[in-house]
Order: C-alpha cells, then structure tokens, then sequence
C-alpha cells in the first residue's frame, strides 16, 4: 500500500521517568542527534531546556513543574520520529496515562543511583495495561550508582518486566569508564567533561582480545566476566519478547554527558515497533489502511496568552491525514477540513499538508473537540482506551463573581473537554463538584479560569471517597437505588448516572445491597 514506506520508518513513543531522573535531558540528546537542536553540551542552557520541555502553560513556568505534554518530531537515519513527553508530576497522571495511548512504545528513564522510584512503577502499570514494549536507560552511570546486578532485579522485580541488558557498564562515579555495547558489539569509552557525540567506540566482536586492556587497562578483567555472566543468564535478545511487551532491553548511560544515548537510539530504531494497529468499539484499525482515522488524545489551551485558542492534538492512527480535505467528527456528526494543521518539528511548530500513522497532528480548536474524539474519512468509529478514571479529590466549585457565571460555565466546560478535571452535579443539591486525580489541578483551574475566562471560583469541602459510574440492566433495581440515594446521585458532564460514596463503606454497603447494579470506576464501560 501506498503508505508503507512512511509508515515503515515511524517510531512514535513517549519518555517516562519519577520526576528528576533524567527524562527532559535524554528528549534533548535525541534531538541533539536528530539535528533538531544544534547546541551540544549547553544542556543546562535554560533556552534549550524551554524549547525542549513544553514549556507553554504559565503557570507551569510559574511551578517549574511540566505541567503540559509536549510533542517533538526530528528525522534520524531516514526514520521519523516522534517523542510525545510526559509530564512527571504525580498529579498530572491522568494526562500520562492519555498521553501513553498515543505512543507505540516508551523509553523509561531510571537514576542509576536511586533505581525504580515510584512515580516510574505507576507508569509502568499502564504500559503493562497496554502492553506496551519498554526500553529502559539506565542513566547517571557517571555519578556513584547502584551494583549493575542489583538494578536489573530491581527492575524486573519492581516494575514486573523481563529484563535483557543491550549494554554492560564498566564501574560508575568517577571510576566511570564506559560501557559495552553487547547490541552491537562495541566498546564505547566515557571521556567525562568531552559530552563525545561521535569517535568514542572501537568494535571488539571478540571480547577476549587482549587490546581491551589498552583500553580499559585491569577492568577489562571484570568486564570479561560481567559480560560471560550476562550472556549465561540472558542468553540471546529476543526481539518478539521486547514487542509483546515481555522483556525491556536495558542500556546503561549518562544523558547529561551524552554518553549511552546514540547506542540506545540507534537500536530503539531497529527493534521498536512500526504504527500499530488500535482498537475502536467497533473493529481494529490497522496502520497500512487506507482510509484516514485519527483520535485526540490531548488538548492544549493558552498556547498563546494573548487569545484562547485551544490546540486538539490527534493521532494519526490510518491512512493520510491532508490538509484542506472533509473529513468526519464522529461525535458532533459534523464534517469539518482543517486549514492550518501543524506538526511540530522539535521546538518548531509548523504548518503541514500532510501526516501518517504514527505522527501527531495539532488542529486548531474553538471548542469543538474532547479528549476521545475521533475523525474519519467517513466510518463511524470511536477508538477505545481513553477512558477517565474515578478520581481521588473532590470540591464544590463555586462562583465568586456572580456578574461572570457565563464566564465561568464556559471556563468550566471548556478544562473539563480538556480532561484536566471531571465535573459532576448533584442531581438533589444541583451542587456543581470538581473531581480531580491531584491537589495540584485545583490551583490549575482557579488559575486558568482566571487568567483565560475572566471568571473566578471558589471551593468548599466536600466528604466523598469517590464517584463511580453505575449501569444496570434491571431498570427497576436501577430506579430504585437512584430514588433511595438520591441525595448521593449526580450526573456526570455526558449525563450519565454517579454514585457519590462518601466512605468506602457505604460503596461496600451499596455493592452488597444491590447485586444487579454494576459499580464503574472509569468511565469506559
Ligand atoms: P526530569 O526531566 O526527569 O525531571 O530530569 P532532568 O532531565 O531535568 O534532570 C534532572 C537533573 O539531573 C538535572 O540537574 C540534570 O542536569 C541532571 N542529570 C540528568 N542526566 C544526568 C546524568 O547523566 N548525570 C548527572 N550527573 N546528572 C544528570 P539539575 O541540577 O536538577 O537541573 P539543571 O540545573 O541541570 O537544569
């Protein structure tokens, strides 16, 4: 078919990592061997780490925290790429977690010296969900680091994944001196305060030639043994157990030194997976077709201050997507083209005419999209996998300004499409409630519906353990339950029915009492 060859060369997957790991200063060395930035070893450059790091939302400048998820595409060795960046806040995970139906396959960034944290083993939960082939960077090998031995146990302990070593450090800290590449069989030697982009690796096919030692003098002697140990327990890499999501490749690096990161790239692009094909309600949607679907998996607001426009960012899932051509927004059964689709090139955002599977398309939004969308050429599809789950915290929201409650409505609605909260309204108390995965999003909307909508809110306290989605087929147990806890019902924003369980007790109690009820704790049911 006519797209394989785009297709064939695209990889399109997302870094994760616990908060601090190294993950904005790996996207960066990526795009430094893409080309898509030239400023090698200025790292801690602020300009770099702005461009590299989605730094759009004020209020994530005001934080320091990457609030946002960010998309950066570069061409390397005739592949395209595409990073989708996830933010590593805990309290944006929801927005992880939507970002990740979005990728083929993910890079998970771990410190060497801290090994798997929590923020990293959550992550790694949804991509077991998804079943999601996962490569791991060990990074800051040159900094004082845990026993090699003891952080593949503890990945593949922790993280519940098969591990297969593709690099084999030799020490770390300041003893640091490189490591060797078992993928392609290569010695790749640490110059620290060098950040070498090229020359520093010599092929050594047979590890037992005595010139290692003039590279690496007595660790050769060490290195001979890791490695004849490894190869015992590891045996060969299994390319088919890394895409069924069995077993993560582990290299070991420094990404500040820019050490490690080529090799990793350069195997990421042999071994990772093409597009793949995504589930819908209705069948599965392969890459190679030729038809255009796509979904949105993130909306943006505030990219410009100055006016609030919104971009949806979709996934190209079929197809080609072209500019200027109809196509079909399931949802609202509306035809609509889009005039000015944008890629986004590295930092560079850009206008494009057309997109394949695999890449990330930014439309233009007044308001029309919500995460979950889908758009064809024509078929009546939804993809699936988007769901909201049950969230954790909750608050009445109330007006503050009662001369601006349109503004607020349309503030509330708009965060809400978003997926930076879920809203629900008491069916009794016509109470509007925010429920929230973190502490953090309530600051977000009081801000954003401030600075963007001119509205301002308040909250007040409510007693909830959490909101779950109820369905039955026993119409009359459903309207009786609905009648004795009515007090406890609310709708969520598509209409459907909650139950607001203020302890885990009366959820139990509820569960128990009626057996024909079914309880949902994500909104995809
Ligand atoms: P994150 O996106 O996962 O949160 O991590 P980020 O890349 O921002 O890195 C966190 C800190 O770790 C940064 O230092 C960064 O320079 C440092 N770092 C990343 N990779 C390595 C490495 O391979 N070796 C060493 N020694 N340090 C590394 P910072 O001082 O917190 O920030 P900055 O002032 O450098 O921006």
């Amino acid at each position: 078919m006519a797209n394989k060859k785009e297709i064939n060369r695209r990889r399109t997957f997302g870094i994760v990592s616990h908060p601090d790991a190294g993950k904005t200063t790996l996207t960066e060395k990526f795009l430094l061997f893409g080309g898509a930035i030239q400023e090698a070893g200025a790292v801690k450059s602020n300009k770099i780490k702005k461009t590299a790091t989605s730094d759009w939302m004020e209020i994530e400048r005001q934080r320091g925290i990457s609030v946002a998820t960010s998309v950066m595409g570069f061409e390397y060795r005739d592949h395209k790429i595409n990073i989708l960046d996830t933010p590593g806040h805990q309290d944006f995970a929801e927005d992880t977690f939507r970002t990740l139906t979005a990728v083929d396959s993910v890079i998970i960034v771990i410190d060497g010296a801290k090994g798997v944290e929590p923020q990293t083993k959550k992550l790694m939960q949804v991509c077991r969900m998804r079943k999601t082939p996962v490569i791991v960077f060990i990074n800051k090998m040159d900094r004082p680091a845990q026993d090699p031995y003891d952080l593949l146990d503890e990945v593949e302990n922790q993280l519940e994944i098969g591990v297969h070593p593709l690099s084999w450090p030799i020490n770390d800290g300041p003893e640091f001196r490189g490591v060797y590449n078992m993928y392609e069989e290569k010695l790749v030697l640490f110059n620290p305060g060098e950040k070498a982009m090229e020359n520093n690796s010599v092929e050594f096919t047979d590890i037992n030639d005595p010139e290692l030692e003039e590279y690496i003098g007595e660790d050769a002697i060490q290195l001979r043994e890791d490695l004849e140990l490894v190869e015992g327990v590891y045996a060969k890499f299994n390319n088919k157990a890394y895409l069924d999501a069995q077993v993560a490749p582990v290299f070991f690096g420094s990404a500040l030194n820019n050490f490690g990161v080529k090799e990793m790239l350069d195997c990421f692009i042999d071994i990772a997976p093409t597009p793949l094909p995504v589930e819908t309600e209705e069948r599965i949607v392969k890459a190679e077709e030729d038809k255009f679907s796509g979904f949105v998996f993130k909306i943006h607001a505030n990219m410009d201050p100055k006016h609030r426009d919104r971009i949806a960012f979709v996934k190209v899932c079929s197809g080609k997507f072209e500019r200027n051509k109809n196509y079909l927004h399931v949802r609202n059964a509306k035809t609509m083209k889009f005039a000015s689709p944008t890629a986004f090139m590295a930092s560079k955002k850009s206008v494009i005419d057309e997109a394949y599977p695999g890449d990330i398309v930014g439309l233009h939004d007044t308001g029309n999209f919500k995460i979950g969308d889908t758009i064809t050429e024509g078929e009546k599809l939804h993809f699936k996998g988007l769901p909201s789950f049950s969230p954790e915290l909750f608050k009445y929201i109330e007006n503050a300004d009662p001369m601006k409650s349109k503004q607020l409505a349309k503030g509330i609605e708009q965060l809400m499409d978003e997926g930076v909260a879920q809203l629900f309204t008491g069916r009794a108390s016509t109470r509007k409630i925010i429920g929230t995965v973190g502490a953090l999003q309530f600051e977000v909307i009081q801000h954003r519906l401030l600075h963007e909508y001119g509205a301002s809110c308040r909250y007040e306290p409510i007693r909830l353990y959490k909101t779950v989605w109820i369905t039955s087929d026993n119409e009359a147990q459903l309207a009786d339950f609905i009648e004795r806890k009515f007090q406890q019902m609310a709708f969520d924003k598509e209409g459907r029915n909650v139950f607001l369980a203020d302890t885990p007790y009366s959820l139990q109690m509820a569960q128990d009492k009626f057996p024909d009820i079914q309880f949902h704790f994500t909104s995809e049911f």
